[in-house]
């Protein structure tokens, strides 16, 4: 099945589920973007809109891009505020949004989807403003090593997404190649009181 048809049929169980690493990325998330001011939004595969309704304490225009119908008529159903704009649009085409546009740009949980972040990186460049924030937080390579990845209950069993697995170096090569300095680097674990065990997430703020 396509990542797009694989989403709008996880979508209406995709925020009740349980998923460890959906919650804990909205942790990392906002534990992470509140040390950072921010009007202006472009969030990357926005989903449910699990992360905009935090976004939305601080920031005034958010402009959430998915290409899953499914994932964002949730979203649209949870999130009516005109500060939003929800558009259906496949993020490896050519972005339709003015350059040098918004403060920060977000991707959760959406470049295992992704096979060429080059392209990600240099559309995110073009969008952000001088200075502006790209934040991304992923399952972390390690996982995927053990086979994690994107995956779902149907009646007829598990259904497991098509994913890609970038290397810690692949997001900063890619990113220092795109004019980007890396800011910040984080681990997320399960248990924070036990880093012994696997990190689930990874997380990186670049600056243009
Ligand atoms: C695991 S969900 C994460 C949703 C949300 N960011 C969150 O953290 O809950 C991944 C999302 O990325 C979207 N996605 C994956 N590939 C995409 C692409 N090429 N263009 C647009 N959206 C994409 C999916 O439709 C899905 O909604």
């Amino acid at each position: 099945m396509s990542i797009e048809k694989s989403y709008n049929s996880w979508a209406n169980q995709y925020d009740t589920n349980k998923n460890r690493t959906r919650d804990l990325d909205k942790l990392a998330t906002i534990k992470t973007l509140s040390k950072y001011n921010f009007d202006s939004v472009l969030e990357l595969g926005c989903g449910t809109g699990k992360n905009t309704i935090w976004l939305l304490e601080k920031a005034q225009l958010i402009i959430g891009i998915d290409f899953s119908e499914e994932m964002l008529n949730i979203a649209k159903e949870k999130i009516k505020n005109p500060k939003v704009i929800f558009e259906k649009s496949d993020l490896t085409k050519s972005w339709k949004i003015e350059n040098e546009f918004v403060d920060l740009i977000t991707s959760s949980l959406i470049l295992e989807h992704i096979k060429e972040l080059d392209f990600i990186f240099k559309q995110t460049y073009k969008k952000l403003k001088p200075n502006g924030i790209f934040f991304i937080c992923e399952l972390h390579p390690y996982k995927q090593y053990y086979g994690s990845k994107a995956r779902y209950e149907t009646e007829n069993g598990t259904e497991e997404l098509e994913v890609y697995t970038h290397n810690i170096s692949e997001f900063t090569s890619v990113a220092l190649n795109n004019g980007f300095k890396l800011i910040e680097l984080n681990e997320w674990f399960d248990d924070e009181l036990n880093k012994n065990e696997l990190p689930r997430l990874i997380s990186f703020v670049f600056q243009k």
